[in-house]
């Protein structure tokens, strides 16, 4: 199984490029700037990786992002992440990255943008790995924000494919961003939305009525709600379920009692993902690996989270076809 999943050509549709900000980059990194880290090693950095909630771990998601600070940071990680995927045999990639961690504290969004999207270009024409690159607006900020930031994204149309929405989801539902959403979907941006990974049920219908989101990150929630899971499989609305993260995060006790197996046979368009990867401890194929093992699975059904994964993308129907 292991060397199935390894070489099954795959696409990555849930990913946070500051997730992927290993300790050993992120020490080099503090250096390049003279930033002072709280931890004085590696190992004790990676000591502190035990988060009890989501809250726990933004909290110091957020730190270490701070050494990100020049163009060639922002290029030096994703292309970091662009190689790691040639070595898993990861096709194409839709990536997230939060600009608002950066300009907050100084950082020009245009320094931002421009390393990620030099290196997504690279990426293409060095490794032939194709990608999305997928805006965030963080949801414990105000829509006002979220509207300014939108405006920045707004001269990158050409590099950005969707905005998206995450960070502290309780208290902080779909439907505070309303506007900046309807007003991305006017511009021609496509839209996903964190929901349901530690909020409730309402959450996902809130990004389904108010955001009119493309895809759904996370979503395991909607187990809760037997008339949201038809309405995702009627409409075939893709989930992309992140499944050592939401064990890392406590929202189910192990794998082998997370809902994607049963989500998947009950015809929902679920997809795997790895989130975090530097702080979950396991990239696309380990938790492609974690669900075959927990839950027995075929090669055929490993495949199909594979194939649900080119479908939910957002590649042309011509390039669709092409991977299938
Ligand atoms: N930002 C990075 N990872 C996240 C997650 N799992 N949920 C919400 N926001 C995030
Ligand atoms: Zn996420």
């Amino acid at each position: 199984m292991k060397g199935f999943i390894s070489g099954l050509p795959k696409v990555e549709l849930h990913l946070h490029l500051e997730g992927t900000l290993e300790p050993e980059l992120m020490f080099t990194l503090a250096e390049r700037n003279n930033v002072i880290l709280p931890y004085s090693s590696i190992e004790s950095l990676k000591a502190a990786y035990q988060f009890h909630d989501l809250q726990a771990f933004l909290d110091i998601y957020y730190q270490g992002a701070l050494v990100l600070q020049t163009e060639q940071d922002f290029y030096d990680l994703t292309y970091a992440y662009l190689k790691r995927c040639k070595e898993e045999h990861i096709i194409h990639t839709e990536v997230f990255f939060d600009p608002q961690i950066h300009t907050q504290t100084g950082t020009p969004f245009d320094t931002v943008t421009g390393g990620v999207t030099r290196a997504l270009k690279d990426g293409e024409a060095n490794l032939g790995i194709t990608s999305g690159l997928i805006m965030c607006f963080l949801r414990d900020l105000s829509e006002d924000e979220a509207i300014e930031t939108l405006k920045q994204a707004i001269l990158y149309k050409d590099d950005i494919v969707a905005v998206g929405l995450d960070s502290s989801e309780s208290g902080n539902p779909p439907e505070k961003f309303e506007r900046v959403f309807a007003m991305a979907r006017n511009t021609g941006f496509k839209t996903v939305a964190h929901a349901g990974e530690e909020g409730s049920a309402d959450y996902i219908w809130g990004a389904i009525n108010a955001l009119k989101v493309d895809r759904i990150d996370h979503g395991v929630r909607c187990s809760d709600d037997p008339k949201l899971v038809d309405y995702l499989v009627e409409h075939q609305l893709p989930l992309t379920v992140c499944p050592l993260s939401n064990v890392q995060l406590n929202v189910f006790d192990d794998i082998a009692h997370h809902n994607i197996v049963d989500l998947l046979k009950q015809g929902v368009l679920v997809t795997i993902n790895s989130d975090d990867p530097a702080y979950f401890g396991g990239y696309l194929n380990e938790n492609y690996l974690a669900v075959a093992e927990a839950f027995d699975l075929t090669k055929q059904e490993v495949a199909r989270f594979s194939e649900n994964a080119i479908k939910a993308s957002f590649l042309s129907d011509e390039k669709k076809q092409l991977l299938q």
